[in-house]
């Protein structure tokens, strides 16, 4: 073969590769979803895979999960939403570690006809085929009116930001900047801990080391403000100050809210049982909206034993 025929053909099996639709079913007839996790090193996200599994258990005649799980790592989580284009997966149930990374590998796949449903965080554009979370903004706004409520309008902050380069973290900190607008709320310190619970600790160490005064401690994450708490309480500060989070898993923030350890907890569900169910229903021929928000509640002291309050 000359070497003009080979790069011919090359060319030919690359456009036919991007082209391709997904090929249905595994060999017993069933479709088979690529669900591509960001992190399994963190709670909630253990969650969202067992409520996927879950839902999943209930069709398994008829559907079959494949799962990867990125380690936090944008550039591994393209590479597992590639490999899904190329084994032809019948749709792609992404949860995104940051935006704009992968924003493209996304297109690529929708573009190349296979379905993506997008979980939680979001891709820039609109180049999926749904997205599923709850209103971040709304939590964060709700937070920020809520601590303002609690505090009597004044007090000092620190704020415990998630990856900024992931849209969760983006809204939980504007809305809640936007709840506090106009108040005499101070935020001391606020910092990046990229959701992991021993930065915030870290990043509270330092806080503590330099403010005399903190009233309160808003994280974007449960772990984050629990993480803080252990650095209050390890300099034996922790009765000065409250601590919110967010995600409210009953064996985590709503846990520590029974426990006295968060003052309150905004819940942040996962959406993988509902993309199992929009899936199902796509690939029987359904159509599916463009979006769908979630709900969530808050837990606190007065409500927990009662189940929390929604957030209207
Ligand atoms: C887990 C997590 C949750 C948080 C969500 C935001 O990775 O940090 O704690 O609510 O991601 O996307």
């Amino acid at each position: 073969m000359s070497k003009r025929t080979g790069w011919l053909m090359l060319a030919v099996a690359a456009v036919v590769l991007a082209a391709a639709p997904a090929a249905a079913k595994d060999a017993q007839g069933r479709f088979v979803i690529g669900m591509s996790q960001c992190n399994l090193n963190e709670p909630w996200r253990i969650q969202m895979n067992q409520d996927v599994k879950t839902a999943a258990e209930k069709h398994k005649g008829e559907l079959v999960v494949v799962y990867k799980d990125a380690q936090a790592d944008s550039l591994k989580q393209r590479a597992h939403v590639e490999e899904f284009v190329i084994s032809k997966v019948d749709l792609i149930i992404i949860s995104p570690f940051e935006a704009v990374p992968l924003t493209e590998p996304v297109a690529k796949a929708y573009q190349a006809g296979i379905p993506v449903i997008v979980l939680d965080r979001r891709v820039m554009g609109d180049q999926y085929t749904q997205f599923i979370g709850a209103d971040n903004k709304k939590i964060g706004k709700y937070a920020g009116e809520w601590i303002s409520k609690t505090l009597g309008g004044k007090g000092k902050v620190v704020e415990l930001k998630g990856m900024m380069t992931s849209t969760p973290a983006q809204d939980r900190n504007s809305g809640f900047r936007e709840g506090i607008k106009g108040t005499a709320l101070e935020v001391l310190f606020d910092v990046d801990y990229s959701w992991m619970e021993e930065n915030a600790r870290r990043e509270m160490e330092s806080a503590l080391a330099r403010f005399p005064k903190i009233d309160l401690v808003y994280a974007h994450n449960d772990p984050g403000a629990h993480g803080a708490y252990l650095a209050a309480k390890a300099a034996g500060r922790e009765k000065e100050m409250k601590f919110v989070g967010i995600d409210a898993l009953p064996h985590e923030g709503v846990a520590y809210v029974r426990q006295g350890i968060l003052a309150a907890s905004f819940q942040y569900p996962t959406g993988g049982d509902l993309a199992i169910e929009q899936a199902l229903k796509l690939l029987k021929g359904g159509t599916l909206p463009k979006e769908i928000t979630l709900g969530s509640r808050v837990f606190t002291a007065e409500n927990v034993a009662t189940g929390g309050k929604e957030l209207n």
